[in-house]
């Protein structure tokens, strides 16, 4: 059992780096947190006015759940998904914020990725092509969730498809707020003043 718990806490680790608040407060641009939604994430960087910012926030949670499941997989062999969980709710959920993290894209991205490319192809043209449709982050983030568990059961990964379809349910749970904003309208869009 001393493999699949170390995967687990392997995966935690890496996912708890919160990179977007890191960064954002090594570039001097304050505390994410007070920022915008108030998200760890690579859409509120983006609030900041860095894109330079975001963009490396992007990739970094997008690499930390990836290599948590390339590296625990390699260490202890068999133990690919339960890293991948451990970095989604270290990610989400991590103990240095006091769990109030972020709300899983990017890492859940990566950690698709390693998991079953193709899935994560699909996932990536799908948050691609409602962030560049409607420019709304969240429910680009949201339908790219959505998309991980019938990507994988439409490409036979049967195994998969428990953890992602759960994994997608707390994406879409950690967008409540968001929900309720495009509900009434007022979920900002990409490259636009909140209103
Ligand atoms: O990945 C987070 C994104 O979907 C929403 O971020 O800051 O608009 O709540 P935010």
């Amino acid at each position: 059992w001393a493999g699949p718990v170390a995967a687990l806490v392997l995966g935690y680790l890496l996912g708890s780096i919160p990179f977007g608040v890191l960064l954002t407060r090594a570039a001097g641009a304050g505390d994410l947190r007070q920022i915008g939604s108030g998200n760890i994430g690579a859409t509120n960087v983006l609030r900041t006015g860095r894109k330079g910012l975001a963009a490396a926030t992007l990739l970094l949670d997008m690499a930390k759940g990836a290599a948590a499941v390339l590296i625990a997989e390699a260490l202890f062999p068999g133990t690919a998904v339960l890293a991948g969980l451990g970095a989604f709710f270290g990610h989400c959920y991590p103990v240095w914020l006091k769990f109030r993290g972020g709300k899983g894209v990017a890492t859940l991205m990566g950690i698709v990725v390693a998991l079953h490319w193709p899935s994560g192809l699909v996932y990536a043209a799908v948050w691609l092509g409602v962030l560049a449709g409607l420019r709304i982050s969240s429910l680009a983030g949201m339908t790219a969730a959505i998309s991980a568990p019938v990507s994988a059961a439409f490409f036979g990964k049967i195994g998969l498809v428990p953890l992602l379809l759960a994994l997608a349910l707390v994406v879409i749970w950690k967008h409540r707020e968001n929900i309720e904003r495009l509900l009434s309208g007022t979920e900002p869009r990409i490259g636009k003043k909140r209103g």
